[in-house]
């Protein structure tokens, strides 16, 4: 039986993009990365996708005169690519409700920040200057809201007394590859699934990610 195949959105590097391609790398992965798509013809994870001989396509939003036919022209290239599942990384343009309606169950999203805190942009600054202690990413299915749909994974990190957003965010990014993989592997093995607009994972015993409690003392 073939493996379900993957469509892989991204606007800019494309390192979460590469954490999926090398994990769909190892035989026993249950999808392959059919296509990587991005809105940015500049966009390095273009040139990285192609070098893991990646088929990639541009479809740059800006030669759209609105969401809905920038969303269908993403939709035709998504289907002629025979695409199962797409996985939002890093991608920078809102979709409109039809499109994501049309993709339920089949489109997650990775966003770094424990998500319902800190959704949308500047995530590592916002909680920087709200002192949280504890940060991390989340992986969820894509609802019509941003950054709201039901949870997949979550990996949490500390925050540390003299971090900055970069240092913040270079942790974060680290469990973001480790569980983006994961999110997509249960997924596709059929393990994870909506129900009643809650995520139900079938044996779920997986190793969990590294919770840090705040440093003491
Ligand atoms: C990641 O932090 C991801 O969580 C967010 O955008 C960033 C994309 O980075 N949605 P990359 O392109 O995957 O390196």
């Amino acid at each position: 039986m073939s493996k379900p195949r993957v469509g892989v959105l991204i606007s800019g590097r494309g390192s979460n993009m590469m954490s999926l391609i090398e994990a769909a790398a190892a035989p026993d992965f249950p999808a392959e990365i059919g296509c990587v798509i991005s809105n940015r013809p500049d966009a390095h994870g273009v040139v990285r996708a192609q070098a893991a001989n990646i088929p990639t396509r541009i479809v740059d939003h800006k030669a759209y005169e609105d969401r809905s036919s920038f969303d269908a022209a993403l939709d035709e290239a998504l289907t002629e690519e025979q695409i199962d599942v797409v996985c939002l990384a890093g991608f920078m343009r809102l979709l409109t409700r039809a499109l994501v309606m049309k993709w339920t169950g089949r489109m997650i999203n990775i966003h770094p920040a424990l998500l319902p805190s800190f959704k949308g942009l500047n995530t590592h600054e916002r909680a920087l200057a709200e002192g949280v202690k504890i940060h991390g990413c989340t992986v969820h299915f894509v609802t019509p809201e941003m950054d709201v749909g039901p949870i997949l994974i979550q990996a949490a990190v500390p925050v540390l007394e003299d971090d900055t957003p970069g240092s913040l965010g270079a942790r974060v990014l680290e469990q973001e590859h480790l569980v983006y993989p994961q999110a997509l592997r249960m997924v596709c093995e059929g393990r994870a699934r909506l129900e009643n607009g809650r995520v139900v994972i079938d044996g779920f015993e997986m190793a969990p990610p590294p919770l840090v409690v705040p440093p003491l003392g």
